[in-house]
């Protein structure tokens, strides 16, 4: 009896291994690319990759035939929203994240066959790109510090010459914590005063490097560690920073820089209302730039004090608030005034 259990069990193992098998030679198979690509993504960008309406163009996208793949590896792991230019086109609507849909062999496979469909001609990508893109957001949010962050602005938080520190300092514990994440998401380039000590140098971008999911972890740390004791940093704030033009961060650049002479809603008192100001309001924005970056009279020269990203911010925010309705501020738009 004992003897007859044991070899059916052995018999049940051996189907089990075999049947392992079976599926471990299936499953080396590479899953196919443009059948992944004419399920989920043909419906917006075109079995022929041309796009149309909201959706760009993958044929002929130089950003898809950079070499590089990790911006492309992020953008279909953690989808994204909002205005890109291709080929010299605007485009702005919604590609959805496949991080839960598409395993790694799968994005691997549709992004390698999108790089070489329609005489696209970029290298592969391996299973290995996207498992390692797909990793950091395991990571902590001390542990993205440690590993991001802290060669530059130190272990403990507390800077160097050349880096602001973050232990302490009161933009990054705001209680509006849209300026931090606007710095950490598109980066800050320009001097910079904290307390009461003036740095100049460069923080990277992390947009397209860490997901908004690890934005949220590492900035949550930053208000948190090193007796700071801010609110913590959700996902979706993250997101809502968006683009480098960014409202939200307008909004906060205009109540720490500019509420104190033109007043929260805009309607004046030491400067003139800018709600309802023909001057803001206008088509072509480089007069009121001009005035904003070398300052007149009484009005303050921002050219310095703040970075052109923040600039071309608090220029969207007034042109788009207390019921003005002008066009968007661009940083090259900053960029131009002399
Ligand atoms: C619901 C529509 C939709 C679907 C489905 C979709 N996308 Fe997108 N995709 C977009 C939009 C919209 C953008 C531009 C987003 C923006 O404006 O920021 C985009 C952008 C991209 C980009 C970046 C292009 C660039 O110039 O940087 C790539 C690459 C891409 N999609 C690949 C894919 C792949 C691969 C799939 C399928 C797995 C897919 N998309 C499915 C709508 C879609
Ligand atoms: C290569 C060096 C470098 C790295 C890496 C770096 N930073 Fe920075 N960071 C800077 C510099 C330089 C500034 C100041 C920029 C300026 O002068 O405009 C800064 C500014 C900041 C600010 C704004 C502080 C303020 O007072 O407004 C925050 C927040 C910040 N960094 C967080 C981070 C986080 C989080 C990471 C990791 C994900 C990180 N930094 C990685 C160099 C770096
Ligand atoms: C110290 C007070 C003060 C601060 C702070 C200040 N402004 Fe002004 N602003 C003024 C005054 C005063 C004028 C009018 C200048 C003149 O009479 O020529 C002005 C004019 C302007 C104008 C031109 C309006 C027009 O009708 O031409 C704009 C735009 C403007 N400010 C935006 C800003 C922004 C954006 C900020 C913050 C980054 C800011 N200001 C901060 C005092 C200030």
């Amino acid at each position: 009896m004992h003897v007859r259990l044991v070899f059916a069990a052995g018999i049940v193992l051996t189907g089990l291994i075999l049947a392992n098998f079976h599926s471990a030679v299936i499953g080396a198979q590479p899953p196919d690319g443009k059948a992944i690509f004419l399920v989920n993504c043909a419906v917006c960008h075109q079995a022929t990759g041309r796009g149309g309406g909201p959706y760009p163009p993958l044929a002929g996208n130089p950003d898809v035939n950079q070499v590089d793949s990790a911006n492309l590896i992020q953008t279909v792991l953690n989808g994204r929203t909002g205005p890109i230019t291709v080929n010299g086109t605007q485009y702005g609507g919604n590609m959805p994240s496949w991080r839960g849909q598409l395993s790694d062999g799968q994005i691997a496979a549709v992004l390698t066959y999108v790089r070489t469909a329609w005489q696209n001609g970029a290298p592969a990508v391996s299973e290995d790109q996207v498992a390692a893109a797909r990793a950091p957001e395991a990571l902590s949010g001390a542990e993205l510090f440690a590993v991001k962050c802290s060669t530059c602005h130190q272990p403990a938080g507390q800077g160097t010459d050349v880096y602001p520190p973050l232990a302490g300092n009161p933009v990054v514990t705001a209680a509006d914590a849209s300026a931090m994440i606007g710095v950490i998401v598109n980066g800050r380039t320009g001097p910079i005063t904290v307390n009461s000590k003036t740095f100049n140098s460069q923080m990277p971008t992390w947009k397209g490097q860490l997901t908004d999911a690890s934005i949220a972890a590492v900035a949550t740390y930053i208000r948190s560690a090193w007796g700071n004791n801010a609110s913590p940093v959700t996902e979706e704030q993250v997101a809502g920073i968006g683009s480098p033009v960014s409202v939200q961060v307008g909004a906060s650049v205009f109540a720490k820089n500019c509420a104190a002479c033109h007043q929260a809603a805009g309607e004046g008192g030491i400067g003139p209302a800018l709600a309802g100001n023909p001057h803001v309001n206008i088509g072509n924005p480089t007069a009121m730039l001009t005035t904003i970056l070398q300052g007149r009279n009484a009005m303050p020269s921002w050219r310095g004090q703040l970075a052109a990203s923040d600039i071309a911010a608090v220029a969207t925010f007034i042109r788009s608030s207390w019921g003005n309705n002008a066009g968007p501020v661009t940083v090259q738009d900053v960029m131009a005034i002399k």
